[in-house]
């Protein structure tokens, strides 16, 4: 009947053991389109094994990169110098991160075709503030069936003051500046680790920078000869770490997450410790053994959320917590201050039994006990891995359709949860 692959997951006794977190989807795709800059031979570490690393892979090489896996965790990427700047609609489409060739071909070649990006589908995603950005350093944009086109005969250093601290604008802007004649400040910068990774990655292939992870970035722009390629272990997932709290935390259960990062999670970690889990970090997260140690007993406590750019919490966490609070004992208010509409998963949820009004930027959760297992469908990554969450959480059995979704963001999320003792399982198509 189903031509698509189902996680099937039932609630089951508390998770145990240890979770290894694989590097950030938000860090990798970023890293991967900085290797545009400079030709040569890389290695990335820490990669984690999703689908969006294969679509990022492919569209770097119709312009002229070439990744292959040298084993688990290991892609070494290829820049032989031979670089076509066109990012064309059938992979551009395919994730939204395809927007990050812009800033560092741009930098390059000072000529790109770009196709207007896709990626997961909520709310507007404009990219209006990219493009003022790289205008402010010299770059003119033309838009013309959907395809920009952008061109600098060479870019010059600026100084930029975000509206706001925009995730993707920030990292095409700094990329740009690399190359660019002179210095740019980017004022209003937004400061997630990820960015901090990206910019540690350009400092090991001979960028200059200042105010690495602050909200403001400082890049001295340097020649092409300057510019080498590099070796670099990507920064572990916040999100997938969060995604292993929120499973242990309806479960119940004692977790250790090597690799976690507490000080990229602070404020999340913070709120979770409100809601009753415990908390502590094993060494500072910078050493291979380091990580997080949650313990979860008894009902979770309701709590009040907003969204905010680093280092507030994480929009792409609010799905985990919003299913936290399914089961959490009182009432919980969660605001989202980026994305209008980002809360189509709660009607997948209200399926399962959850008591959830939402309304524009806010959505009311009241905890009810236990949810109930049904059929539900994945909208989009975050989404779908908070149902699996939820599944945990629900009596009988719950059936998480969208799973290409899950596989975007999530490097064998079932295996993952199998190992801890959860009852899941994927059920292959066909
Ligand atoms: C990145 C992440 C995404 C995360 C988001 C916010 C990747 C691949 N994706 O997305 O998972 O949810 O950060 O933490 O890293 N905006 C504009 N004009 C612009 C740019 C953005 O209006 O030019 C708006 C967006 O519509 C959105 C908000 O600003 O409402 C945040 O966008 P941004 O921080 O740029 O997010 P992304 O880089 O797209």
């Amino acid at each position: 009947m189903h031509d698509e692959d189902r996680i099937i997951v039932r609630h089951g006794g508390p998770l145990r053991g240890e979770v290894v977190i694989p590097g950030a989807k938000n860090a990798v795709l970023k890293l991967m389109a900085a290797t545009l800059l400079a030709d040569g031979e890389y290695v990335l570490r820490n990669v984690p094994a999703i689908a969006d690393v294969g679509i990022m892979s492919d569209l770097l090489m119709s312009i002229g990169v070439t990744s292959t896996w040298e084993g688990p965790g290991r892609l070494r990427m290829v820049n032989a110098g031979q670089l076509r700047p066109v990012a064309p609609y059938e992979l551009v489409e395919r994730i939204r991160a395809s927007i990050n060739v812009l800033g560092p071909l741009l930098g390059r070649c000072g000529h790109v075709e770009l196709s207007l990006p896709g990626g997961d589908d909520f709310g507007s995603r404009p990219i209006d503030m990219h493009l003022k950005g790289l205008e402010a350093m010299g770059a003119t944009f033309e838009l013309r069936h959907g395809v920009v086109e952008a061109t600098a005969e060479r870019l010059h250093g600026a100084e930029i003051t975000l509206e706001f601290p925009s995730v993707g604008a920030t990292e095409n802007i700094l990329t740009a500046a690399v190359f660019a004649k002179g210095t740019t400040v980017i004022d209003n910068a937004a400061r997630e680790p990820e960015i901090a990774d990206l910019c540690q990655f350009l400092v090991g292939m001979g960028a200059q920078f200042e105010g690495i992870g602050s909200s403001t970035l400082v890049i001295h722009g340097v020649e092409r000869h300057e510019l080498h390629s590099t070796d670099h272990a990507v920064v572990a997932d916040r999100i997938q770490a969060a995604t292993y709290l929120a499973a242990t935390a309806v479960s119940g259960g004692e977790v250790v997450l090597r690799g976690a990062r507490a000080d990229h999670m602070e404020m999340l970690l913070r709120r979770f410790r409100d809601m009753g889990l415990t908390i502590t970090s094993i060494g500072d997260g910078t050493n291979p053994g380091d990580g997080l140690a949650v313990w979860a007993q008894g009902r979770l406590h309701s709590i009040d959320v907003a969204t905010l750019p680093y280092p507030g919490i994480a929009t792409d966490y609010k799905p985990l917590v919003v299913t936290m609070l399914t089961v959490a004992d009182g009432v919980g208010i969660v605001t989202e201050n980026l994305y209008p509409g980002r809360f189509r998963y709660v009607e997948e949820l209200q399926r399962l039994g959850a008591d959830i009004r939402a309304d524009g930027h806010h959505a009311v959760v009241r905890g009810v006990p236990r949810l109930s297992g049904a059929p539900v469908r994945a909208p989009d990554i975050r989404a779908g891995a908070a149902l699996v969450v939820a599944g945990l959480a629900a009596e009988g059995e719950t059936s998480v359709a969208g799973v290409h979704h899950v596989d975007r963001g999530y490097d064998d999320l079932v295996g993952r949860l199998a190992a801890l003792g959860a009852d899941i399982e994927r059920a292959s198509a066909g």
